[in-house]
């Protein structure tokens, strides 16, 4: 369809009852999927988000065990704070746990992304064969054509969803899919949402921030309003200690650098709202660790 029958076409049709668009609720219940939480392999962040049990009258709140699943989760942060590892860790554990991932990857071709993913696949004592089976990459850094063309992205996903059976999808990132059109970039992430929640994938997708401005906002969420999109924002930060308030805060000396994460906002379900801080070993594994609160009382 042209941009201008796109424009011009509903009011030559003039208005019509889109009948396939309604639904009782009764009928969206029945079709609801259950809440259950995505184990990530990523230590501290499972039990951050929680559901609520009814005990007779009384709503008792326990842990997800995991990201939503269905959910599309946005994964943001400036450059080298960790997003990549978080979303390569959650793809390595899907496939140690028998699911499949498709993984995207937009910012280095598949074959480089693999050859870190190998080493921390053994980090995290997952098997070859596992992760071999289970992660199906789709290389767009290497086949720029589908960084221009998403209906061919989007169907290259759906034959990689349909042909390996995979429940997650992981793209890294989706900034560089509307790079030098960021007017675009709300209808890029758009487009990709609805078809992760037609195919009913569990979905990270990678937003880079550019700025360090606002960092805990909700501006920190990517940038180009892209998180109010997605179903949560999982945020990761850095910040050098510059300061005696920062040497105070968070008990380090000056010079040094300390990485941060907080969960900005999920709508499927409740979760912890502080923040955190995240640690990176040696073996590049992520790692959520106590609240900024319980690390002021544990160095007290
Ligand atoms: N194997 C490793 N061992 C130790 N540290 C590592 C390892 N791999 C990466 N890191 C550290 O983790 C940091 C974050 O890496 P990552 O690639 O996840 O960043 P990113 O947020 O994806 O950045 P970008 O926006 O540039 O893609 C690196 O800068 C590096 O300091
Ligand atoms: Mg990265």
């Amino acid at each position: 369809m042209s941009q201008e029958e796109y424009f011009f076409e509903p009011e030559r049709r003039g208005p019509q009852v889109l009948e396939e668009s309604i639904l009782r609720f009764g009928e969206a219940r029945a079709q609801a999927p259950r809440l259950e939480g995505v184990p990530t392999g990523i230590e501290g962040l499972d039990n951050l988000f929680f559901t609520v049990k009814w005990e007779g009258e009384k709503p008792r709140r326990v842990p997800l065990g995991g990201i939503p699943r269905y959910s599309v989760m946005n994964v943001t942060g400036v450059a080298d704070t960790g997003k990549s590892l978080m979303v390569e860790q959650y793809a390595l554990t899907q496939a140690g746990r028998g699911e499949g991932v498709a993984f995207i990857t937009v910012e280095s071709p598949a074959i480089f992304v693999a050859m870190g993913m190998r080493e921390r696949a053994k980090a995290l004592g997952i098997a070859e064969s596992a992760v071999d089976e289970n992660i199906v990459f789709i290389d767009v850094a290497t086949h720029n054509r589908l960084q221009e063309d998403l209906p061919s992205l989007l169907a290259t996903l759906a034959h990689v969803i349909r042909t390996y059976h995979v429940r997650h999808t992981i793209v890294d990132s989706v900034t560089g899919l509307f790079e030098h059109k960021e007017m675009a970039a709300r209808t890029v992430v758009r487009r990709i949402y609805n078809f992760l929640k037609k195919w009913h994938q569990t979905g990270l997708l990678v937003s880079q921030k550019r700025s360090s401005h606002e960092e805990m906002s909700a501006e920190a969420a990517g940038g180009y309003a892209v998180a109010h999109i997605m179903d949560g924002t999982m945020v990761f930060y850095k910040d050098v200690i510059t300061s005696s308030y920062k040497q105070k805060l968070y008990h380090l000396p000056i010079g040094e650098m300390i990485r941060l994460f907080r969960i900005d906002g999920c709508r499927l379900t409740g979760h912890d709202t502080r923040i955190h801080v995240c640690e990176i070993t040696e073996t590049g594994l992520i790692r959520i660790g106590p609240t900024l609160i319980e690390l002021a009382q544990k160095n007290a």
